[in-house]
């Protein structure tokens, strides 16, 4: 369970405490589980698009890529189902492990289910980067998306129980930024060992045992959280857990907070079925949609196979893992522009201000496509400007779509669906990021340029189901997030509005909240 009220993100209670080591390691663990996850979306691209890999594991590939120049259209060059399977069969694994993920943060705590998926990610890292097999590949790509299953469930629990609440909402996008420099750094290590006469893929995959590695250790070093451990009925330790982690002796308001929520939580017998309840549909629907939305703008495309695709534009090996590098990098930076104006401008404007930028760069891609790449071969000028126009897009998506379809989702739940909110939410990104990664290739060879136009033909949709039926959530307390609902011409429909639930202690709830939306509102939120 996601904790209690004291600990939810945009909440206005402080607690006394003071910035400690312990605090300072959490931000690391969180660092690695991202950067684990990011390392593992950006490496089987630039892995994929080596000679001595696809000889070894997908020699039908390799001999298309070497026919292709007189035979083939240069967009089927990469078309092979084996091979989309080695990108996709991590997520699908991933997909199936958050439903177990789910029940072991709850009963065992997310400490373990840390620990587990530090062992997950340390044994696929050996069965990839040792493969003599192709199935051996495989079982190493399922094995890794256990643990990012396992580390996307518990991390950013974990985070957000042992931070300050003042840290919360940061730290939230912290973990997507080094879910990029995970993929950036994938990149350059990429860049580097295609350079290498013999093994290089076998490095590139093996480096991921570092990030892997540290997470164990957190697994089997760090605290589990307060949250936890009240929840597990483990008092005495969380009350010491907290002094440790506060740096302060009097802890007792934020372990009474804690031990009313969590009571409050462990009323809830059936969090998933909860969950399909009228009045969460709103919160559902957005959140699996914009996982959707978030997997149709088409940026995994980008993001798992830009090597191959700069080399359908004709580019050679080294140019190609070289351009990854740069969106690499573009990625990054945007994503610190999100850090800084999420909060300060809002999360609509960002969405749709990333859908028409999205649009304009998408629609240019296809044209210098259909324009420019003649069977195999495209001046390399206009590859550049394709190269400046993914950049274009990548960051419109990184200030926007990226970190927002994860906080939003944080962010819109009640405390007692939070946990089956967070499950529901990553599985469905995994379903959508594994049937992009499965097909993409694929689809690239049939529509040709025009899977730039099918693209941005979501990102029309996506901008109208922003526009009408994404309510504006920046500064809003989660406690408060209900009148969002009530308020809002069409989600008004499902939730009931306030002034008809009875408040425990007699104050009716409107009288309650009017004043701190307004407050909000006062500082420019549109509902
Ligand atoms: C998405 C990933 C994507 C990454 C790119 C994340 O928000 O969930 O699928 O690869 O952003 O930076």
């Amino acid at each position: 369970m996601a904790g209690g009220g004291v600990v939810m993100a945009g909440d206005i209670k402080h607690y006394p405490g003071r910035t400690t080591f312990f605090v300072i390691m959490v931000c690391i663990v969180a660092a690695s589980g991202g950067l684990m996850f990011g390392y593992d979306v950006g490496i089987s691209g630039g892995v994929t698009s080596m000679d001595e890999f696809l000889a070894k594991f997908f020699p039908a590939v390799l001999e298309k890529k070497r026919a292709a120049a007189a035979t083939e259209s240069a967009y089927c060059k990469y078309d092979d189902q084996k091979l989309q399977a080695f990108t996709s069969s991590l997520y699908i694994a991933a997909l199936v492990s958050t439903f177990f993920s789910s029940y072991t943060t709850m009963h065992y705590g997310r400490k373990a289910t840390m620990l587990i998926a530090g062992i997950a990610f340390c044994l696929g890292v050996i069965f990839t980067a040792a493969a003599a097999e192709i199935i051996m590949l495989i079982i190493g790509r399922v094995l890794l998306g256990w643990g990012v299953g396992f580390a996307n469930q518990a991390v950013p629990l974990y985070l957000s129980e042992m931070a300050p609440s003042k840290w919360r909402g940061a730290l939230n996008i912290l973990f997507q930024l080094a879910v990029t420099i995970g993929i950036l750094f994938a990149n350059l290590v990429n860049y580097g060992t295609e350079k290498m006469a013999r093994n290089g893929w076998r490095v590139s995959l093996a480096i991921a045992g570092l990030p892997a590695i540290f997470i164990t250790l957190g697994g089997i070093l760090l605290p589990d959280t307060p949250n936890s451990l009240v929840q597990r009925g483990k008092h005495e330790r969380a009350r010491q857990v907290l002094r440790k982690i506060r740096g302060i002796e009097n802890v007792e308001e934020e372990f009474d907070d804690i031990l009313i929520a969590s009571n409050e939580a462990a009323a809830v017998k059936h969090p998933f079925r909860n969950i399909l309840k009228r009045r969460n549909r709103p919160q559902l629907v957005i959140s699996m949609i914009l996982q959707f939305f978030q997997q149709f703008t088409g940026i995994n495309a980008i993001m798992f196979y830009a090597p191959v695709l700069f080399q359908t534009l004709g580019f050679a090996s080294s140019a190609s893992l070289y351009s990854a590098v740069i969106v690499g990098a573009v990625n990054v930076l945007a994503t610190c522009v999100a850090i800084t104006l999420v909060d300060r401008i809002g999360r609509r404007w960002l969405l749709l201000e990333a859908c028409i930028q999205m649009f304009v760069a998408q629609t240019a891609i296809a044209i210098i496509l259909a324009l420019g790449l003649d069977g195999n071969y495209m001046p390399t000028y206009l590859g550049w400007i394709a190269v400046a126009l993914i950049c274009v897009y990548v960051s419109s998506f990184a200030w926007s779509w990226g970190p927002l379809g994860w906080l939003i989702p944080s962010e819109i739940f009640p405390l007692e669906t939070r946990s089956a909110g967070q499950a529901i939410t990553v599985s469905t990104n995994m379903v959508f990021t594994f049937l992009i990664a499965q097909v993409f290739l694929s689809m690239l060879c049939t529509f040709k340029w025009g899977i730039f136009l099918f693209f941005a033909a979501w990102v029309v949709v996506m901008f109208l189901f922003t526009y009408f039926f994404i309510p504006e959530t920046k500064g809003i307390p989660i406690e408060e997030m209900d009148l969002v609902w009530t308020r809002h011409w069409f989600w008004k429909n499902y939730v009931p509005h306030p002034d008809t639930l009875a408040h425990p202690n007699g104050i009716p709830m409107e009288a309650m909240k009017t004043s701190k939306l307004e407050d909000g509102a006062a500082n420019g939120h549109k509902l």
